[in-house]
């Protein structure tokens, strides 16, 4: 089900805001953590960005490596992206023990261009280079990237465009309301420029 998107396309998985997972990893570290801050801000070519405070360790794992990935979790993955937004990877590291990975059974595969780890049961998957925005990673914790690998799940994305329907409802994306509470999109519509009076 998973194919690649054109990065023409690429912006289009992150326009509607869902809540992403952002994969790190730098010198055999490697982390995942939630945010339901991102946005695209160029089509082509297909640039993101993405708020990550600096106190999380993954701010200090894409800093070290200077790349991310962004996974678009769905239904079926919810309390997984709720789980990596409510704690830290950076004790775990610390004390040694398993990351966020192992601790919680979150299957991930490598992302084809830069290796970096894409959280399997998500729905979409990009790779992005870190762009050197020192000022806007200091002043508003905001990184940004751009993107070097799209893929999506045919079943809810194809064509360029995501399909919500019934009869995927498991594939719908998440929207964090706040406090652990989440939305996620009932339905696609086309919409209809009105006729000028
Ligand atoms: C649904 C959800 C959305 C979140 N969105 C963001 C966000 O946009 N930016 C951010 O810096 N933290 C966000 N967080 C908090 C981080 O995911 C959280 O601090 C996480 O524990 C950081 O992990 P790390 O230290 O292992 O990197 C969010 C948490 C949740 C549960």
């Amino acid at each position: 089900m998973k194919q690649p998107v054109e990065l023409s396309h690429a912006c289009r998985l992150i326009n509607h805001g869902p809540t992403v997972l952002v994969g790190s990893a730098h010198q055999g570290r490697r982390n995942v953590m939630a945010a339901a801050w991102s946005m695209p801000v160029e089509f082509v070519p297909p640039r993101v960005a993405v708020v990550i405070d600096k106190r999380t360790y993954t701010r200090e794992l894409v800093r070290a490596s200077g790349s991310f990935t962004i996974s678009i979790p769905c239904r079926a993955t919810l309390d997984a992206t709720y789980t990596v937004g409510s704690v830290s990877g950076r004790d775990d590291a610390q004390d040694g023990g398993p990351d966020k990975f192992e601790r919680y059974g979150i299957e991930h595969f490598d992302g084809p261009v830069l290796g970096l780890p894409l959280v399997a049961g998500c729905v979409a998957w990009l790779e992005c280079r870190l762009i050197d925005e020192p000022h806007a990673e200091e002043a508003y914790d905001t990184c940004f990237g751009e993107v070097v690998s799209a893929q999506a799940d045919t079943r809810v994305f194809a064509g360029g465009r995501w399909s919500f329907r019934d009869d995927n409802a498991e594939l719908h994306t998440l929207h964090h309301l706040g406090g652990g509470n989440f939305a996620w999109p009932a339905k696609s519509v086309q919409g209809k420029v009105l006729p000028a009076r």
